[in-house]
Protein backbone atom coordinates (compact mmCIF):
# COMPACT_ATOMS: atom_id res chain seq x y z
CA UNK A 1 0.00 0.00 0.00
CA UNK A 2 1.23 3.20 -1.06
CA UNK A 3 1.79 5.68 2.87
CA UNK A 4 1.84 8.87 0.77
CA UNK A 5 -0.85 10.29 -1.92
CA UNK A 6 0.83 12.10 -4.66
CA UNK A 7 -1.00 15.25 -5.07
CA UNK A 8 -0.76 18.17 -8.01
CA UNK A 9 -1.50 22.03 -6.60
CA UNK A 10 -2.93 24.22 -9.45
CA UNK A 11 -2.38 27.87 -9.32
CA UNK A 12 -1.83 31.62 -10.89
CA UNK A 13 -0.80 33.65 -8.24
CA UNK A 14 1.16 34.24 -4.99
CA UNK A 15 0.93 30.56 -3.81
CA UNK A 16 0.61 31.20 -0.11
CA UNK A 17 -2.19 28.13 0.20
CA UNK A 18 0.44 25.96 -1.74
CA UNK A 19 3.00 27.14 0.70
CA UNK A 20 0.52 26.36 3.73
CA UNK A 21 -0.05 22.69 1.91
CA UNK A 22 3.67 22.06 1.72
CA UNK A 23 4.05 22.89 5.03
CA UNK A 24 1.89 20.47 6.06
CA UNK A 25 3.00 17.60 3.90
CA UNK A 26 6.87 18.48 5.12
CA UNK A 27 5.79 18.14 8.67
CA UNK A 28 3.75 14.45 7.87
CA UNK A 29 0.16 16.43 9.08
CA UNK A 30 -1.42 15.54 5.56
CA UNK A 31 -0.20 12.19 4.29
CA UNK A 32 0.53 13.28 1.18
CA UNK A 33 3.30 14.63 -1.22
CA UNK A 34 3.25 17.69 -3.33
CA UNK A 35 4.70 15.79 -6.45
CA UNK A 36 3.71 18.46 -9.08
CA UNK A 37 2.88 22.48 -9.25
CA UNK A 38 0.80 23.62 -12.25
CA UNK A 39 0.52 27.15 -13.43
CA UNK A 40 -1.36 29.37 -16.01
CA UNK A 41 1.50 31.20 -15.88
CA UNK A 42 5.24 31.79 -15.37
CA UNK A 43 4.77 35.11 -13.55
CA UNK A 44 3.32 32.99 -10.65
CA UNK A 45 5.40 33.38 -7.29
CA UNK A 46 3.98 30.12 -6.26
CA UNK A 47 6.30 28.46 -9.20
CA UNK A 48 9.02 30.29 -6.84
CA UNK A 49 7.82 28.67 -3.88
CA UNK A 50 7.51 24.93 -6.10
CA UNK A 51 11.16 25.45 -7.11
CA UNK A 52 12.60 25.95 -3.62
CA UNK A 53 10.65 22.76 -2.19
CA UNK A 54 12.35 20.82 -4.82
CA UNK A 55 8.59 20.33 -6.45
CA UNK A 56 8.53 20.59 -10.49
CA UNK A 57 6.80 23.27 -11.79
CA UNK A 58 5.45 23.58 -14.65
CA UNK A 59 3.41 26.46 -16.95
CA UNK A 60 0.58 25.39 -18.46
CA UNK A 61 -1.21 27.63 -20.81
CA UNK A 62 -3.74 26.18 -23.51
CA UNK A 63 -3.24 29.27 -25.98
CA UNK A 64 0.93 27.49 -26.86
CA UNK A 65 -0.84 24.71 -27.88
CA UNK A 66 -2.43 23.52 -31.71
CA UNK A 67 -6.16 23.35 -30.68
CA UNK A 68 -7.83 22.42 -27.41
CA UNK A 69 -7.87 18.83 -27.77
CA UNK A 70 -3.97 18.51 -27.86
CA UNK A 71 -3.88 20.67 -25.23
CA UNK A 72 -6.62 18.23 -22.78
CA UNK A 73 -4.46 15.52 -23.80
CA UNK A 74 -1.17 16.94 -23.06
CA UNK A 75 -2.18 17.87 -19.14
CA UNK A 76 -3.71 14.71 -18.56
CA UNK A 77 -0.66 12.90 -19.60
CA UNK A 78 1.32 14.96 -17.62
CA UNK A 79 -1.12 14.43 -14.49
CA UNK A 80 -0.50 10.50 -15.51
CA UNK A 81 3.18 10.51 -15.62
CA UNK A 82 3.48 12.00 -12.14
CA UNK A 83 1.00 9.50 -10.65
CA UNK A 84 -0.96 11.92 -9.68
CA UNK A 85 -3.87 10.83 -6.93
CA UNK A 86 -5.71 14.42 -6.43
CA UNK A 87 -5.49 17.88 -7.45
CA UNK A 88 -5.88 20.92 -5.09
CA UNK A 89 -6.80 23.94 -6.99
CA UNK A 90 -5.10 26.96 -4.81
CA UNK A 91 -5.60 30.31 -6.77
CA UNK A 92 -6.24 28.98 -10.03
CA UNK A 93 -7.89 31.21 -12.12
CA UNK A 94 -8.91 29.17 -15.43
CA UNK A 95 -10.90 26.45 -15.65
CA UNK A 96 -10.06 22.76 -15.50
CA UNK A 97 -10.40 21.37 -19.28
CA UNK A 98 -13.79 18.05 -19.02
CA UNK A 99 -10.61 15.37 -19.73
CA UNK A 100 -9.45 16.48 -16.41
CA UNK A 101 -12.38 16.57 -14.56
CA UNK A 102 -13.36 13.33 -15.73
CA UNK A 103 -9.85 11.57 -14.87
CA UNK A 104 -10.24 12.97 -11.55
CA UNK A 105 -13.94 13.14 -10.79
CA UNK A 106 -14.73 13.43 -7.06
CA UNK A 107 -10.84 13.78 -6.39
CA UNK A 108 -10.33 17.54 -7.18
CA UNK A 109 -11.00 20.26 -4.62
CA UNK A 110 -10.95 24.20 -5.00
CA UNK A 111 -10.85 26.64 -2.18
CA UNK A 112 -13.03 29.92 -2.27
CA UNK A 113 -12.55 33.10 -0.27
CA UNK A 114 -15.76 33.64 0.25
CA UNK A 115 -19.01 31.43 1.47
CA UNK A 116 -20.33 30.20 -1.39
CA UNK A 117 -22.54 30.09 -3.30
CA UNK A 118 -22.55 33.57 -2.41
CA UNK A 119 -19.91 35.58 -4.69
CA UNK A 120 -18.51 33.03 -6.50
CA UNK A 121 -18.49 32.42 -10.05
CA UNK A 122 -16.08 33.19 -12.92
CA UNK A 123 -14.33 36.80 -12.79
CA UNK A 124 -14.98 36.20 -8.55
CA UNK A 125 -11.28 35.56 -7.63
CA UNK A 126 -9.04 37.55 -5.06
CA UNK A 127 -9.46 41.28 -4.18
CA UNK A 128 -12.80 41.56 -6.00
CA UNK A 129 -14.15 38.40 -3.85
CA UNK A 130 -13.92 40.56 -0.91
CA UNK A 131 -14.28 44.13 -2.27
CA UNK A 132 -18.22 42.60 -3.93
CA UNK A 133 -18.88 41.26 -0.18
CA UNK A 134 -18.07 44.38 1.71
CA UNK A 135 -20.02 46.31 -1.25
CA UNK A 136 -22.57 44.33 -0.05
CA UNK A 137 -22.55 45.54 3.35
CA UNK A 138 -22.48 41.85 4.54
CA UNK A 139 -21.21 40.91 8.20
CA UNK A 140 -19.71 38.11 7.78
CA UNK A 141 -17.42 36.17 5.03
CA UNK A 142 -15.36 33.41 5.11
CA UNK A 143 -13.68 30.32 2.76
CA UNK A 144 -15.17 27.71 1.27
CA UNK A 145 -13.56 24.76 0.14
CA UNK A 146 -15.29 22.48 -2.50
CA UNK A 147 -15.73 19.49 -4.50
CA UNK A 148 -14.13 20.95 -8.27
CA UNK A 149 -16.28 20.39 -11.45
CA UNK A 150 -16.45 21.89 -15.26
CA UNK A 151 -18.60 25.04 -13.47
CA UNK A 152 -16.61 27.51 -11.84
CA UNK A 153 -16.87 28.01 -8.09
CA UNK A 154 -19.27 25.08 -7.87
CA UNK A 155 -19.65 21.47 -6.56
CA UNK A 156 -20.14 19.88 -3.20
CA UNK A 157 -19.10 21.78 -0.38
CA UNK A 158 -17.17 20.12 1.68
CA UNK A 159 -16.06 22.45 4.31
CA UNK A 160 -16.80 26.43 5.47
CA UNK A 161 -15.53 28.85 7.74
CA UNK A 162 -16.89 32.45 9.05
CA UNK A 163 -14.87 35.08 9.69
CA UNK A 164 -16.61 38.85 10.54
CA UNK A 165 -16.69 41.10 8.26
CA UNK A 166 -16.17 44.82 9.79
CA UNK A 167 -17.49 48.25 8.77
CA UNK A 168 -14.04 49.66 7.72
CA UNK A 169 -12.83 46.91 6.35
CA UNK A 170 -10.99 47.43 3.54
CA UNK A 171 -10.65 44.61 0.29
CA UNK A 172 -6.81 44.37 1.41
CA UNK A 173 -7.83 43.78 5.40
CA UNK A 174 -10.46 41.16 4.48
CA UNK A 175 -8.72 39.12 2.39
CA UNK A 176 -5.28 39.15 4.88
CA UNK A 177 -8.03 37.57 7.54
CA UNK A 178 -10.17 35.41 5.32
CA UNK A 179 -6.25 34.27 3.84
CA UNK A 180 -5.26 33.36 7.76
CA UNK A 181 -8.14 30.80 8.00
CA UNK A 182 -7.39 29.46 4.49
CA UNK A 183 -3.96 28.29 5.36
CA UNK A 184 -5.40 26.09 8.13
CA UNK A 185 -8.73 24.80 6.81
CA UNK A 186 -7.41 23.79 3.76
CA UNK A 187 -4.53 21.84 5.26
CA UNK A 188 -7.09 20.25 7.58
CA UNK A 189 -9.55 19.53 4.52
CA UNK A 190 -6.95 17.97 2.31
CA UNK A 191 -5.40 15.86 5.43
CA UNK A 192 -9.16 14.28 5.80
CA UNK A 193 -9.32 13.34 2.15
CA UNK A 194 -5.79 12.12 1.72
CA UNK A 195 -6.87 9.59 4.88
CA UNK A 196 -10.29 8.46 3.00
CA UNK A 197 -8.16 7.50 -0.61
CA UNK A 198 -5.60 6.03 1.17
CA UNK A 199 -8.31 3.66 2.96
CA UNK A 200 -10.19 3.34 -0.02
CA UNK A 201 -7.33 2.47 -1.78
CA UNK A 202 -6.25 -0.40 0.70
CA UNK A 203 -9.32 -2.01 -0.09
C1 LIG B 1 -6.86 32.67 -2.32
O1 LIG B 1 -7.47 33.65 -1.52
C2 LIG B 1 -7.90 31.73 -2.91
O2 LIG B 1 -8.98 31.47 -2.05
C3 LIG B 1 -8.35 32.54 -4.10
O3 LIG B 1 -7.15 33.05 -4.64
C4 LIG B 1 -6.23 33.29 -3.56
C5 LIG B 1 -4.90 32.67 -3.91
O4 LIG B 1 -3.95 33.03 -2.95
N1 LIG B 1 -9.09 31.74 -5.05
C6 LIG B 1 -10.11 32.23 -5.74
O5 LIG B 1 -10.47 33.39 -5.67
C7 LIG B 1 -10.81 31.21 -6.63
N2 LIG B 1 -12.04 31.70 -7.13
P1 LIG B 1 -2.54 32.30 -2.89
O6 LIG B 1 -1.98 32.27 -4.32
O7 LIG B 1 -1.70 33.16 -1.99
O8 LIG B 1 -2.74 30.91 -2.36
Amino acid sequence: MADKLRLAVFLSGGGSNLQSIIDKCAEDYIPAKVALVVSSTRKAFGLTRAKKAGIEGVVYRRKKFPDGKTADTWLVNLLDDHKIDFIALAGYLKMLPPPVVKAFKGRIYNIHPALLPKFGGKGMYGLKVHRAVIEARESESGVTIHKADEIYDHGEIVAQEKVPVFPEDTPEELAARVLKVEHSLYPKVLKTVSERLLKEMEK
